[in-house]
């Protein structure tokens, strides 16, 4: 259904209110397309949908920026991100945690997991951490996509999307038509869900944050704001891991780059 210039706007303003998320005007038809989608799923018409959502119903909103969210992800994006988090990162991370002998990390914006999964399928392959205490925390804002997350569920579509066949058969097994997580990856990650740009829980004091493809979406406020508190969720030798296009660079001073093969970490300036 085509949907007026008035509300596009409408949705445009929720998802950006609710989510920090900005789309251009060209993305009218994503607008249309996804909205008559949720109006669908709730058995309503488009119009009353729009209409509920303009007297300000709570829940509908924030399905409505749900809806709206990109939540591209597959196993192993990037294999560059995980070559310099085996080689470079780790290595390191080990080195200057050999007393503790813990680990903490964070994936914001996790989607449905398939990161998450990944760094701990990576963990899993390096000997030096058997043993250590490992907390891998997951976090997004859909509800929808956390609990696929957190079901560690996927359809033979999605894990033919980068991961191993070595690392299928070892983590994974089948439940019906779906692939399941094993328990051993289970034991070190949890799921919770973070708004980023509402108030964050408690958090432990981060070794790794990765907030991959997900300030790219977010208005450069936003960003910077996002940005500014995952340094104070850092500890001071950690590494933060962005997107591809995405970097803190223009938007605060208090990172510094680091090149590791094809693939660029950020780490705290110890001068800011
Ligand atoms: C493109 S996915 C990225 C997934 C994964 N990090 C990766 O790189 O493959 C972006 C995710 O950001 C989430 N997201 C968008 N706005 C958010 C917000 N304000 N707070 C938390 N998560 C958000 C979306 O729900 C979506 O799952």
């Amino acid at each position: 259904m085509m949907l007026t210039d008035e509300d596009v706007g409408l949705v445009l303003r929720c998802v950006h209110e609710q989510a920090g998320l900005v789309f251009e005007p060209e993305k009218r038809y994503l607008v249309e397309n996804r909205v008559e989608k949720l109006a669908l799923m709730r058995g309503m018409e488009t119009k009353p949908l729009l209409q509920a959502l303009r007297e300000g119903n709570n829940e509908l909103r924030a399905q409505v920026a749900e809806a709206m969210a990109i939540q591209e992800t597959y196993f192993f994006r990037d294999p560059w991100f995980f070559e310099s988090l085996r080689m470079d990162v780790l290595p390191s991370l080990i080195r200057r945690r050999s007393a503790e002998r813990s680990l903490r990390i964070w994936s914001a914006a996790c989607a449905t997991g398939q990161e998450v999964w990944s760094v701990a399928m990576l963990l899993e392959q390096i000997p030096e951490l058997a043993g250590w205490d490992i907390e891998i925390i997951g976090s997004d804002f859909s509800p929808v996509a956390l609990e696929r997350a957190r079901s560690g569920r996927y359809s033979h579509m999605e894990v033919n999307r980068g991961l191993p066949a070595r690392e299928l058969a070892t983590h994974f097994h089948r439940r019906g038509l779906e692939w399941e997580v094993g328990s051993t990856l289970r034991r070190h990650v949890r799921f919770c869900a973070i708004n980023l740009i509402e108030e964050w829980p408690q958090l432990p004091r981060l070794d790794i944050v990765l907030l991959r493809n997900v300030l790219i979406y977010f208005d450069a406020d936003a960003r910077r704001e996002v940005l500014q508190r995952a340094r104070g969720v850092m500890r001071q030798d950690g590494f933060l891991f962005l997107g591809g296009g995405e970097s803190p660079l223009g938007a605060v001073d208090s990172f510094r780059p680091g090149l590791s093969g094809r693939a660029c970490y950020y780490r705290l300036r110890e001068d800011v």
